[in-house]
């Protein structure tokens, strides 16, 4: 039984491709790149898609952890009058209309992905929907940043926000994936179930991460309003899933053994036990603002990380 059919939403890959292409074709010859995208192309701007998806996570955070969460009072102008901070917003307006400018970079990455996955001979109908859904996400998460300067950083528009971005990286993450060519994978239908559950409760994580965080002090502006959830409580609870998540990752581990599946597992329980501990010791240091935003980018690697997984499970073949 032949084991390596790729799943059958990938498009073919032709492993030629991926080896030394000429010159012309590189990253660096921008022009031929999106003329006649070769695979390597496609494959490098996909990665900048990811990456930028989750760059944009730690300024974001960066913005909220220094206070200038309303550095800009209003949107989508900076003021009333104005689209751009004057003197008096200080510090604090720079940094947070520097986060509005990030967003137009993010849009050209997105944009030059769709464009070469558009043109790639390998493409497929699919493929070109998904950078097409990531690139709309993009613009769509500008808005749900305005609404929550609309809102005077209200908590629970800020947590949608920032669990906006993750399902950005999450999707970002399987599109690169896609676009790889990788060998086969055989696992377990427990191994399937475990990843499906791991997959589920690292959002579930996620979310509960936000919810402490709109009870605690990183509010964006001093006058913002809070959840009034009890912090310590709420960090209880989000730690309680993180006990499970860890649980079940251990499981498809242990599942995993002598599969190809085994090191994405083990990959994915090394980024739980790691955010774990940067969560346990923000928590009782105080919220050093250093470890809180390597908390953030922790999160995005995680989501990456746990997608890969439930990516790869579900193209394997039976084992
Ligand atoms: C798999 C492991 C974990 C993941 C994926 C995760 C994820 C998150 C996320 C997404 C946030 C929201 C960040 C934001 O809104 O800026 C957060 C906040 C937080 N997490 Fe975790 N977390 C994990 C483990 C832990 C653990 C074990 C603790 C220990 C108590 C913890 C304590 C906290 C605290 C205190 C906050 C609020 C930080 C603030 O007020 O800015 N986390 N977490």
């Amino acid at each position: 039984m032949p084991d390596s059919a790729p799943p059958s939403s990938a498009p073919r890959l032709d492993p030629a491709a991926s080896q030394d292409s000429p010159a012309s074709t590189r990253p660096n010859s921008l022009q031929s790149g999106f003329r006649a995208p070769d695979h390597r192309v496609v494959q490098w701007w996909t990665m900048a898609t990811l990456v930028a998806n989750a760059v944009i996570i730690l300024t974001g955070g960066l913005v909220r952890l220094t206070g200038s969460g309303l550095g800009c009072p209003t949107w989508p102008r900076c003021t009333d009058n104005s689209f751009v901070p004057h003197a008096e917003l200080g510090v604090h307006g720079i940094i947070e209309f520097s986060n509005r400018m990030l967003t137009y970079v993010l849009i050209a990455v997105v944009i030059a992905t769709v464009v070469v996955v558009w043109r790639w001979a390998g493409t497929s109908r699919s493929l070109r929907w998904h950078a097409g859904l990531i690139a709309a996400g993009v613009p769509f998460q500008g808005v749900i940043g305005g609404i929550s300067v609309l809102t005077d950083l209200n908590p629970w528009v800020v947590g949608l926000h920032l669990v906006f971005s993750m399902v950005l990286v999450s999707a970002a993450t399987w599109l690169v994936l896609r676009v790889r060519p990788t060998g086969p994978t055989r696992a377990s239908a427990r191994v399937r179930g475990l990843a499906v559950t791991a997959y589920a409760l690292s959002w579930v994580v996620v979310y509960l991460g936000t919810v402490v965080t709109g009870s605690g002090p990183h509010a964006g502006d001093a006058n913002a309003p809070r959840n009034g959830l009890d912090p310590a409580v709420m960090s209880h609870v989000h730690a309680s899933g993180v006990y499970l998540l860890i649980a079940v990752t251990l499981a498809a581990v242990l599942v995993a053994r002598g599969t190809t599946l085994l090191r994405t597992a083990v990959v994915l329980l090394v980024v739980e036990l790691a955010q774990g501990l940067i969560g346990l010791v923000q928590y009782y240091t105080g919220l050093p603002v250093v470890l809180v935003a390597a908390h953030l980018v922790g999160a995005a690697v995680l989501v990456a990380a746990a997608t890969r997984l439930l990516i790869r499970s579900r193209s394997a073949q039976p084992a």
